[in-house]
């Protein structure tokens, strides 16, 4: 993997290199703490006396159980116990509801429209239960939270679903854009073979203004516009890794990141998550954690040879999982200024 020497700042530094960043994001492999980084990251800038929003859009929540409140109800919600802390889980299956209602709307009106006695209803049946539609309506979602609340909060930070979801979310701005603009070109075709066989000037444009999908293309283009620019644009966004010193979650960050390269989605970097200090090895008897931090010897060793540069942040591995803002706060610290015991022992 090829990485630009001037990338390898750790996250204190990283970041005050960037004060203009807005939209921060993590991706990793399933239970790897993209939740808890997440968390670390909004709760360092919500300390600073930046207003901060932490967003989930796993289908599955886990911020009311990570704070230890609850967050549940597609609301924002000040969390208690923290200044300029806001979260907002994100509600699926409501979203995918108004997602298709809208939709159905905006079918019926075309067909309606467009003169065509249809019932709009197995169109409804078959775009609403492809599999790619759940995932559409929350790219919509993220979309709205981009542009609106990216208005009232300094700071927006995304906890990611799945590895492969996250990528894709991204992706499809891309293919959103490419779709939308075919769309409208052929909605501009029809409607200038309308212009043709009507000819009167006047008739025209207020056909054009009057065509229902014409006016939803235009501005969902506009979104979309709007959108990639802020996700490409390496001031704004950043896009974190969360990976173990184990060999899955490794190997998943690399593929992610250059997937997302690959998109010239801008990479924040790595974080590396419950690291067993050595202090803690030598100090036991047990053979299983003795064992495990060998493993993660040769793991580092991996992490610094083919993302080295990349790394931006470790995490220890705490006595007990991480709930409650207290916790977060720990996990936060950790996070700016946390630096493994051994790491000068690899000889990297
Ligand atoms: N360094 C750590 N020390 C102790 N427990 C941790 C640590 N990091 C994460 N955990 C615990 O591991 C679990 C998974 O962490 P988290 O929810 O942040 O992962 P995730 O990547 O968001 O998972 P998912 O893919 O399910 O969303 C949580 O119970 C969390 O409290
Ligand atoms: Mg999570």
């Amino acid at each position: 993997m090829v990485v630009k020497l001037e990338e390898k700042l750790m996250l204190p530094d990283f970041l005050s290199q960037k004060p203009k960043l807005k939209f921060l994001f993590t991706g990793g492999k399933g239970g790897v703490g993209k939740t808890i980084s997440a968390a670390g990251l909004a709760y360092k800038f919500s300390e600073e006396g930046r207003r901060t929003l932490l967003v989930s859009l796993n289908p599955v929540h886990s911020l009311s159980s990570l704070f230890g409140q609850d967050i549940a109800g597609g609301k924002i919600k000040p969390v208690e116990g923290a200044s300029n802390l806001y979260a907002l889980e994100v509600e699926i299956e409501d979203i995918v509801e108004r997602y298709k209602t809208n939709i159905s709307k905006r079918l019926s009106e075309f067909l309606k429209w467009a003169d065509i006695p249809m019932n709009p209803k197995p169109f409804i049946d078959i775009a609403t239960t492809n599999p790619a539609f759940q995932e559409s309506a929350m790219f919509d979602k993220m979309v709205d939270v981009i542009l609106e609340q990216g208005q009232e909060y300094n700071v927006v930070v995304f906890d990611t679903a799945a590895i492969a979801n996250a990528a894709r979310l991204i992706g499809l701005s891309k293919i959103y854009g490419l779709w939308l603009e075919r769309m409208i070109e052929s909605r501009k075709e029809a409607l200038s073979l309308r212009v043709k066989l009507s000819f009167r000037k006047e008739k025209v444009i207020e056909e054009i203004k009057k065509d229902p999908m014409m006016a939803d293309l235009l501005s969902m283009q506009e979104r979309f516009t709007k959108v990639k620019n802020i996700l490409l644009n390496e001031e704004l966004t950043s896009f974190f890794f969360v990976t173990l010193p184990l060999s899955l979650p490794i190997a998943v960050v690399k593929r992610f990141i250059k997937m997302v390269r690959g998109f010239d989605i801008p990479v924040g970097g790595v974080i590396v998550n419950q690291i067993i200090p050595k202090s803690i090895a030598l100090s036991t008897t047990n053979e299983y954690i003795k064992n495990k931090y060998n493993e993660q010897l040769g793991y580092m060793r991996e992490i610094g040879r083919d993302l080295g540069p990349l790394v931006r942040s470790y995490i220890p591995v705490y006595p007990s999982e991480v709930v409650g803002v207290n916790m977060i706060s720990k996990v936060s610290k950790d996070m700016f200024s946390w630096i493994p015991d051994f790491l000068d022992e690899l000889d990297l």
